[in-house]
């Protein structure tokens, strides 16, 4: 008898499709938006369906899905990049030829000059130079305002720094401008990808057709000029020639510069949030992170640290990775089935989506101890194999990793050796979607030290 492959996953991975059209998705919304606590969403699969090898099957976000939750799994799906694509339904917004749409060779080749300009070590030293006169200028800021929120003030210094990186940008009109449309870009995301005048997607399409504008303008401004000058990763991107001595075309520039400005903007301002939240929940973690720096401030006679420096900073990187792991950014990614694949016995359908939930494994006490406590000590020893995910896996591995590591590090010098600061709403209640972090964007009183 022909068995069809509905039926046959129905048969052997745990969990149900819901009903008509909405799938699961009530279900979702229920944990996530209602109960706001997320992780209970897999919980509940477990203790229902067993654990088997981490697969439930489901339908979310309009699409028959297969949702993996343990290591392994999110393992194997990472790596398997030919029958797991990365599909963004929306690719006109991130732009066809940026780092995120394209795939196989083309993705290895352009994924080595993005790489290039934002990761290696020569680009991360140039980084830390330019990022800070920004924020000490707005740590200054802070404290003469005296209460702020600390989401919606990491938002505009990352837009500075973002502007200065990536287009030598200072702040002014331009950026405020590219902060609007950079904003009206990413709701369109969260946006159903109807093209018509009126909706989210179609406003974030305008939107970003004016940041491909202005970044435009500055790319014709960097060939006219004289010499070529190596000072943002515009630049670099422009001037970078690969083996065979090729450079990106003008659209793969700006693709990319557009792209990496998106990824970067939310997930740098939320991880420097989700910091000052943890620092001020454990003044125990904010002390030890303040005799680090002051040591290093000390050595440093008002110079500003560099990539070095932060390499030995041992406490602070610590306090980085327990920010990250915590704050868990991005809950899950989205594959496309390509070709139908078995994994340990299960058959995964062609055309259905993966959800890689990363988020449950980081808050999963059979991967971390007491997994809910910002406790920067437990990376005394590393992660148990395979189970830390936060930045992805495989060939599709977050491009900006090192960025943020490196902005945070620089973040936490700053702020420990110079501030104090407390919440205003500690018992706040928590969001989740789009990202998490506090209904109240962490609002605090700041002052000098
Ligand atoms: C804590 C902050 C961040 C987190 C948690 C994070 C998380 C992730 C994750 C999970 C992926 C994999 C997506 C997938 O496999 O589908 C990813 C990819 C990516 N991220 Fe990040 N990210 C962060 C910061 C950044 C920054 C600062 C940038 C750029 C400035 C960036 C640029 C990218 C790019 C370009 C990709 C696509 C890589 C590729 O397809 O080859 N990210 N990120």
């Amino acid at each position: 008898m022909e068995i069809s492959l509905g039926v046959w996953v129905a048969l052997v991975v745990g969990g149900h499709l819901g009903c008509p059209f909405l799938g699961e998705m009530l279900t979702f919304l229920w944990y996530f938006k209602i109960l706001r606590r997320p992780d209970e969403f897999i919980n509940a699969k477990r203790a229902k369906y067993g654990d088997g090898v981490g697969m439930y099957r489901t339908h979310l976000f309009g699409t028959p899905s297969i949702i993996t939750c343990l290591p392994a799994v999110n393992k194997f799906i990472f790596q398997s990049e030919e029958a797991f694509s990365l599909n963004w339904p929306n690719v006109d917004l991130v732009g066809s030829s940026s780092l995120v749409a394209v795939q196989g060779s083309s993705h290895a080749r352009l994924r080595s000059y993005v790489i290039n300009v934002i990761s290696k070590p020569n680009a991360l030293r140039r980084i830390a130079g330019l990022v800070q006169p920004r924020m000490v200028a707005a740590f200054e800021s802070w404290a003469l305002k005296g209460r702020i929120k600390a989401y919606d003030e990491s938002k505009k210094v990352t837009v500075e720094n973002i502007g200065k990186l990536f287009v030598s940008l200072e702040p002014g009109p331009l950026l405020d401008t590219i902060d609007k449309f950079i904003e009206g870009v990413v709701k369109g995301f969260r946006a159903h990808p109807f093209n018509v005048p009126g909706s989210a997607y179609h406003s974030a399409l305008q939107c970003r057709r004016q940041l491909e504008a202005i970044f435009r303008v500055e790319l014709e401004k960097k060939r006219n000029r004289k010499e070529a000058v190596k000072t943002d990763l515009m630049d670099g991107l422009m001037q970078i020639k690969d083996d065979e001595g090729d450079k990106l075309s003008d659209k793969e520039v700006i693709d990319n510069i557009v792209s990496l400005v998106i990824g970067g903007y939310t997930s740098t301002a939320l991880s420097t949030m989700w910091a000052i939240y943890y620092l001020a929940k454990y003044p125990n973690v904010l002390q030890k992170l303040r005799e680090e720096n002051m040591i290093i401030s000390q050595n440093k006679n008002g110079d500003f640290i560099t990539s070095d420096d932060i390499s030995k900073m041992k406490y602070t990187n610590k306090v980085v990775e327990e920010t990250i792991r915590l704050a868990n950014i991005a809950a899950f990614v989205f594959r496309s089935v390509t070709k139908e694949v078995e994994y340990k016995g299960y058959i995964i359908p062609k055309n259905w989506t993966i959800l890689v939930w990363i988020r449950y494994i980081h808050t999963n006490s059979e991967n971390f101890d007491d997994p809910m406590c910002f406790n920067p000590d437990r990376w005394n020893n590393p992660a148990k194999p395979g189970t830390y995910q936060v930045f992805g896996g495989g060939p599709r591995i977050c491009a900006g990793n090192m960025l943020v590591r490196l902005q945070l590090a620089i973040f936490l010098h700053h702020l420990s050796v110079g501030y104090k600061w407390k919440l205003l709403n500690p018992d706040a209640d928590m969001m989740y979607l789009p990202h998490p972090r506090p209904v109240d964007n962490v609002e605090i009183t700041f002052s000098k030290i």
